[in-house]
């Protein structure tokens, strides 16, 4: 048996639930690697989204469309390993779980063992069986609806989704992910009003990006949080300016390295 821990426990997807019955607002960063990750578990975040934005974010793509299966499952695996409070989310990447339920049950089982606890995926009424199968299955899922990125060549690029008879599609993708088993729902680019209307219809929470305030939680790219770029889209506030953070040491490094004051005699030992 595990021995009892001092430790904090895990945010577990129960809690999802509970954070909507009691108002709580829910909080996502997305992250990729172990070096960040603990960083905003330490803050306090309920749970770290390992994206598909790696592709952009990290891997210099520009969209998220060439992200693979192993690229999630490594950035899983290492945001796993770096945490123990938050819970860890991966997207499904593009072409991973369209086809059917049972090659989404593959690999959504793929990024469980690499570390897990829950995955994304987008769209809605055709991915509602995929969605049951991977819930019954033991995979909590969580959707993704308005501007779905992996869709961009068909529906064009990062544009507000949800005005007039889209509104009415929304609403019904959303019931029916919930009713599929979906555990929550990420909204992206729908008009507050919308956004706000789809959090009400639900019993599970809504996560907005660039869906104004009245979703159950909000969840950022953790550089666009950071100010981690010079660009950041009109949605994300900027709540440290770690780029240029970053830029000032490193150009301190490279000066210091140049007139000879590092390293100083506190960094090495001359015998
Ligand atoms: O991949 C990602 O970063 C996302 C968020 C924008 C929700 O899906």
């Amino acid at each position: 048996m595990t021995p009892p821990t001092d430790r904090p426990t895990r945010f577990r997807v129960p809690r999802l639930a509970r954070a909507k019955q009691e108002g709580r607002r829910l909080t996502m960063l997305t992250a990729y690697d172990a070096l960040i990750a603990p960083i905003l578990e330490s803050a306090g975040v309920d749970m770290l989204l390992v994206g598909d934005s790696l592709g952009n974010v990290v891997l210099g793509h520009s969209s998220t469309l060439p992200v693979t299966l192993e690229d999630m499952e490594r950035s899983t695996a290492a945001v796993a390993r770096a945490t123990s409070r938050v819970l860890v989310v991966a997207d499904l990447p593009f072409g991973t779980y369209e086809a059917s339920p049972e090659l989404a049950f593959a690999s959504a089982a793929r990024l469980v063992k690499a570390g897990a606890h829950a995955v994304k995926l987008e769209g809605g009424r055709p991915r509602c069986a995929a969605v049951r199968l991977l819930s019954e299955g033991g995979i909590p899922v969580i959707g993704h609806l308005g501007y779905t990125p992996q869709s961009e060549n068909s529906i064009g690029g990062p544009r507000l989704r949800g005005r007039g008879d889209q509104a009415e599609q929304i609403l019904a993708d959303a019931h029916g992910l919930e009713e599929a088993g979906a555990v929550a729902l990420v909204l992206e680019m729908v008009p507050a009003d919308v956004a706000g209307e789809v959090t009400r219809a639900l019993t599970i929470p809504t996560i907005g990006i660039g869906a104004g305030p009245q979703t159950d939680g909000q969840v950022l790219v953790w550089s666009d949080m950071a100010g981690m770029s010079e660009w950041t889209p009109s949605f994300v506030h900027r709540f440290g300016e770690l780029g240029e953070a970053l830029r000032v040491a490193a150009e301190r490094y490279v000066t210091s390295v140049a007139d000879d004051s590092f390293p100083g005699t506190e960094n090495y030992h001359a015998t």
